[in-house]
């Protein structure tokens, strides 16, 4: 049975507990995209009641199974997987839902401010991978801006000769991402450990769904995808195992309420919702 939501707006709700719970209390093929950022096992501190981040090897990809296999369960027909992981990380889940789901594509982020380890190619970028259930119900195609100078303004690009015919909505989105890298920078973070620049899920999003359709993330961190949700109005469902209190913070503009969206309830089984109700 999940526990009282420690959040719920107009859009969606956020529980603190482990992934596993809330996706064992999600009917089948209810979700309309997922979008997964878990811990890459690197020993992070994901800070009070978070699981310790370092496990053997095959240790962590039996508990990625073990969650992937509940994605894959509560995914709807036509409807959309999104997972960001290193490159190390991702074979392997890339392996593991080829025999589920469709693949789509394995978009490439770039990755700023490591550096190299031991007798190994410099890692410059993140992967997320995108598998659909079938067939993918939306894919609204998504324009970025043309890449500028951001001393002088001028094309970074050059289009030979072609700059005029250029669609005045931007460029098509491709699966490299170069401008996407982490928020590195304390000013500008709303917790230490890991969070995303919004525009990473809001890009799945906006390119997997429509508004109003329901999205679940279950590795809340810093809010990133609820945040994304909220903005570009889908529905929204997540939990976060350790301190929810950066996601209530990051959240605080949008519109509380005292009980579940329709939307979000009914993606829930009955069994999981007495305790809900209470609140
Ligand atoms: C990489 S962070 C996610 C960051 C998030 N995408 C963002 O941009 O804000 C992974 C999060 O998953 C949480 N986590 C780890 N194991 C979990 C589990 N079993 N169930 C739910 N959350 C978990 C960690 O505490 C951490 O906050």
């Amino acid at each position: 049975m999940l526990p009282v939501p420690a959040l719920i707006t107009s859009r969606g709700a956020l529980f603190r507990s482990d992934c596993l719970e809330l996706l064992g209390a999600v009917r089948p093929e209810s979700i309309a995209c997922v979008f997964a950022d878990p811990p890459f096992n690197l020993g992070k501190d994901y800070g009070a009641g978070a699981r310790e981040d370092l496990r053997g090897d095959e240790a962590y990809l039996h508990w990625c199974r073990s969650w992937l296999s509940e994605c894959c369960r509560v995914l709807a027909p036509g409807g959309a997987l999104f997972v960001y992981n290193l490159p190390r990380w991702l074979v392997p889940i890339g392996a593991f839902l080829m025999e589920r789901l469709d693949f789509r594509h394995w978009i490439a982020l770039t990755m700023k401010s490591t550096y190299p380890r031991g007798g190994r190619l410099y890692p410059a970028h993140y992967g997320l991978l995108y598998f659909t259930k079938g067939a993918p119900r939306i894919f609204n195609k998504l324009r970025v801006p043309v890449p500028a100078c951001r001393h002088c303004g001028r094309d970074l690009k050059d289009y030979g000769g072609h700059r005029g015919a250029l669609n005045p909505a931007g460029l098509s989105l491709t699966d490299f991402w170069e401008d996407t890298s982490p928020v590195r920078h304390r000013k500008f973070k709303t917790r230490a450990a890991n969070e995303l620049k919004p525009m990473i899920p809001r890009r799945a999003l906006e390119m997997s769904t429509d508004p109003g359709d329901l999205v679940l993330d279950p590795f809340g961190g810093g809010g990133s995808t609820y945040k994304a949700a909220e903005e570009c109005g889908r529905h929204w469902l997540g939990c976060e195992i350790g301190d929810c209190a950066p996601i209530l913070e990051r959240l605080a503009s949008f519109d509380t309420r005292s009980r579940l969206p329709v939307v979000v309830r009914s993606a829930l089984t009955a069994r999981s919702l007495p305790l809900v109700r209470m609140r």
